[in-house]
């Protein structure tokens, strides 16, 4: 079986209460359980990692290795070249996420440093953006 890694950075154990004008009310166990389902139905292991510290998340990759990585790196995403250096190091594909669109946002939000060693970005869509990158994951392991 094929093994996923969901990661989230900093702050997302708050979703569903913080600032849910821009992410919205849905937590983050709300979104594991939709990545669950759609997991169960594409016959894929699904692990989920959240932390604060760029070091829990780095180590993870390397523990870990899966066969391919979700992030939502959240702040980690404009500044973290460790987090950006364990990513490419997996070999493996790489979805970056993101609730809101960072595009159009605080210009500091436009840029990522995650977005080179990604195979795709998903911005702006919400929850909804997680479940498209597993989809699109599932695709890409069974060589779809
Ligand atoms: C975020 C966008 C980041 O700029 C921000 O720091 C976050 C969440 C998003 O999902 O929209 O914490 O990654």
């Amino acid at each position: 079986v094929k093994r996923v890694l969901v990661l989230n950075g900093p702050n997302l154990d708050t979703l569903g209460t913080r600032r849910p004008e821009i992410y919205g009310t849905t937590t983050l166990s709300q979104i594991e359980g939709e990545l669950r389902d759609v997991a169960r139905e594409a016959g894929l292991g699904l692990e989920f990692v959240q932390s604060a510290s760029e070091q829990v998340l780095v180590e993870a990759i390397s523990a870990r290795k899966p066969d391919g990585i979700i992030i939502n790196p959240a702040a980690l995403t404009h500044f973290s070249h460790p987090l950006a250096d364990a990513l490419r190091a997996s070999g493996v594909p790489v979805i970056e996420v993101h609730l809101s669109n960072i595009h159009a946002r605080e210009q500091y939000r436009r840029l990522s440093v995650i977005s080179p060693v990604a195979r795709g970005v998903i911005c702006g869509l919400g929850p909804a953006g997680y479940r498209f990158a597993l989809e699109a994951l599932a695709r890409m392991l069974s060589g779809r």
